[in-house]
């Protein structure tokens, strides 16, 4: 049985292969969120709120076949600063040659430290032809992925760490067997997305199949880190304690919210928790993200992808709805500047700020290809599954 910790005993630094993180806390992939100016400007906060930087932070997947073939916008998605130890990028892949070829770039031209493999996607245009969040119910082909990543990675002392889902619906789950395979094939750690796939990112996440997952994975000595619905710093521990997880990973909690890092591994650690930011703060840690963005991709793109942080940034905050808009409308950083300035004083608190941002839905069954379920045991490799960097 596993072994529950009590809500106020710290938990073990997490292990995944040979790194040891003293925060148990993991930064979810986003696609189109946790860019490197996203994870460097999450490290900053952390590290000058709690005067560590102790977690990992991981890229949004990358595709596997795009990164072999070495598309010019996948490459710059690539970049990580010279903050960022160990360098963690997450893979999308659909089949064991261009993971394997992938992995192997990866390894011999040292791109990142740490590889971690999307099979929770759920969007309808990669689930229709096997991909994402499709292929767990395949378990050879799936074994065969992950195989094939750890092959590539042998030697290296990239550990390779697979994410997926509860399963398909109801009816399909199989994140046991996905936990299974993936210890069975040498991957160093998995964590389960508490939902399954035609659930999108409606409901509530069920923490009672991330306890099922650690007590079945138990015997492998493989670390569990749970996903889902955590939204502040309490969440984390209470996951940790219903569930017995060895780590969380957390996604839309962070969303104009990047501190929330800082709040989560001093509460795991047994530290005081920093405070909620005043309007003021939040304002530099805006005008920071939009600076951080500039230099990775220019002031132009850079503005134009600020926009959609701010609704995040300045959710449950009095500012107004023109301030907002001008805020929608920015075009440089001299503007966003400006417009900050106006709120640079402010000591306002947000309000219910502890809540889901970004995707929420409803759910919905999940687009298959014809006969997907039935044979889980087929391995062929599904065609035109790839995605374009954009899903999630
Ligand atoms: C905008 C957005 C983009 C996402 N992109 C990815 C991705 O690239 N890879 C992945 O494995 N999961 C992706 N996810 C799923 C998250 O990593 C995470 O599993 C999910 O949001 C549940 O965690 P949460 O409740 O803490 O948000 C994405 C989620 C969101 C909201």
């Amino acid at each position: 049985m596993t072994q529950l910790l009590p809500p106020n005993v710290a938990p073990a630094p997490l292990r995944i292969g040979g790194y040891e993180l003293d925060s148990p806390v993991i930064l979810a992939p986003m696609a189109g969120v946790t860019n490197m100016p996203f994870r460097v400007l999450c490290r900053e906060i952390e590290e000058s709120l709690t005067g560590t930087s102790s977690g990992l932070y991981v890229c949004e997947m990358i595709t596997a076949r795009a990164l072999v073939e070495r598309n010019e916008k996948t490459l710059h998605m690539t970049t990580f600063a010279d903050v960022e130890k160990p360098r963690s990028m997450q893979l999308y892949t659909v089949d064991p040659r261009y993971t394997y070829e992938a992995v192997r770039m990866i390894v011999e031209e040292d791109i990142a430290d740490h590889v971690d493999m999307n099979f929770g996607c759920p969007v309808p245009k990669v689930t229709r032809r096997g991909g994402g969040s499709a292929i767990p119910y395949k378990r050879k082909l799936y074994g065969n992925i992950v195989a094939a990543a750890v092959r590539a990675a042998e030697g290296s002392g990239i550990p390779i760490t697979v994410k997926f889902r509860i399963g398909i619906d109801n009816e399909h789950h199989t994140h046991l067997d996905a936990g299974r395979i993936a210890a069975e094939e040498g991957a160093a750690a998995v964590a389960l997305h508490a939902r399954t796939a035609d659930q999108r990112y409606s409901g509530m996440a069920h923490w009672g199949e991330i306890a099922r997952l650690v007590e079945h994975m138990e015997p492998t000595g493989l670390p569990v880190i749970g996903n889902g619905d955590i939204f502040a710093a309490e969440d984390a521990a209470r996951m940790m304690s219903e569930t017995g997880c060895h780590g969380v990973e957390v996604g839309r909690g962070c969303l104009g919210r990047p501190w929330l890092f800082a709040q989560l591994g001093a509460q795991l650690r047994g530290e005081e928790i920093p405070g909620e930011p005043t309007l003021g703060d939040v304002s530099r840690i805006i005008y920071r993200h939009a600076e951080l963005l500039a230099s990775h991709d220019g002031e132009e793109h850079a503005c134009r992808d600020i926009r959609k942080h701010t609704g995040w940034y300045l959710r449950g905050f009095p500012v107004g709805g023109e301030f907002r808009k001008n805020l929608a409308r920015v075009e440089s950083l001299a503007e966003l500047s400006e417009l900050l300035s106006t709120i640079a004083d402010s000591t306002e608190l947000a309000e219910n700020a502890d809540d889901a941002r970004g995707r929420q839905g409803s759910s919905s069954k999940v687009a298959l290809p014809e006969g997907w379920l039935d044979d889980p045991e087929d391995d062929t490799v599904p065609e035109g599954a790839e995605i374009d960097n954009n899903g999630g």
